[in-house]
């Protein structure tokens, strides 16, 4: 199949069962719901859930067997968008080609919607109610429950936030750098893979540790392209304000060692997340493709 369907089905699969699990209503408060709805259903290349899928595929599971892993990963990521857009944070109006969710709400309503879509990420995964015909194990679900917390806390994506924005008007050297995107960005697609394959019950350890050298390369290669689409491509394709990185004077791969450098260390790390997936057959192929696809996407 091609990238492109494979896409679309698992798109198609996470859109669906994103639209189950988000509220729709509550007796408390419509407000924060909307805002929900509105920071997830918006758009969004869905990329952390074709790697949950991918993986999971990848090992020998079923795509159903990593709907709970893609929808959290999804949730946890929307609510750090909501949370980045901020003015405290990165002060951005334009998100997926819409204002962001503190300019269609409000500051107060994003910084809870974005708690909110945090808590639903653990919700869903500790609930069987949630996803009902996902046959996930307890000691699965606390497994998943557990790479998920660490990759999104201090001492993963909240930690590299909090680097970034102590990094603002800094040059910072190359491993710093480094530091910075693993964690901002990478750790939450590390976590995006390992709980695709650890949504299926027979994964081996070598598959483990095959799959998290891919996600290591993988995940910093998202995040050196993303810095490189800040300087090289426009707003509306973009779907958010070009520049913005420089206009807040970030550090970044394209400030530190160039555009053409950058590039080639994109396609360096891509070759590395391909090779370390070597062993694996042709149900790794989706998982190959993605790597091509994430240095070479256009927004
Ligand atoms: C943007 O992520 C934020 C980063 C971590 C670089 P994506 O480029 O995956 O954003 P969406 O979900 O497609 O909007
Ligand atoms: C955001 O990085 C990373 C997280 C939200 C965790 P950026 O600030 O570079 O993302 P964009 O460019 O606003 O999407
Ligand atoms: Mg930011
Ligand atoms: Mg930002
Ligand atoms: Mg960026």
């Amino acid at each position: 199949m091609s990238l492109e369907g494979y896409k679309n089905r698992c798109l198609h699969r996470v859109n669906a069962m994103l639209q189950t699990v988000l509220p729709r209503q509550n007796p408390v408060n419509t407000t924060v719901i909307a805002a929900m709805r509105y920071s997830v259903l918006n758009g969004g290349k869905r990329i952390r859930p074709l790697l949950s899928y991918a993986a999971c595929e990848a090992v020998g599971g079923h795509l159903e067997n990593a709907d709970p892993a893609a929808c959290a990963v999804e949730l946890i990521h929307a609510y750090s968008l909501v949370h980045d857009d901020l003015p405290a944070m990165d002060d951005d109006d334009l998100r997926r080609g819409k204002p962001t969710c503190h300019k269609a709400y409000n500051e107060a309503i994003a910084t809870l919607a974005g708690d909110a879509l945090q808590t639903l990420a653990f919700e869903l995964l500790s609930s069987p109610e949630l996803l009902a015909e996902t046959r996930l194990s307890a000691s699965q679900r606390l497994l998943l429950i557990e790479v998920l917390a660490q990759a999104s806390g201090h001492a993963g994506m909240v930690g590299g936030q909090a680097m970034d924005l102590e990094s603002t008007g800094l040059a910072l050297r190359q491993d710093q750098l480094v530091t910075m995107h693993n964690h901002k960005t990478g750790a939450l697609i590390r976590a995006a893979i390992k709980m695709g394959a650890l949504s299926h019950a027979d994964v081996a350890p070598w598959q483990l540790a095959k799959l998290d050298q891919y996600a290591s390369a993988i995940g910093l290669a998202f995040q050196v392209q993303d810095d490189i689409l800040d300087v090289t491509a426009d707003t509306q394709i973009l779907g958010k304000r070009q520049g913005a990185d420089q206009a807040l004077d970030k550090p970044t791969y394209v400030s530190i060692m160039g555009l053409k450098q950058a590039r080639s260390y994109a396609q360096t790390l891509c070759q590395r997340a391909i090779t370390a997936i070597t062993e694996f057959d042709n149900a790794a192929r989706p998982l190959r493709q993605l790597a091509e696809y994430i240095v070479q996407r256009t927004h």
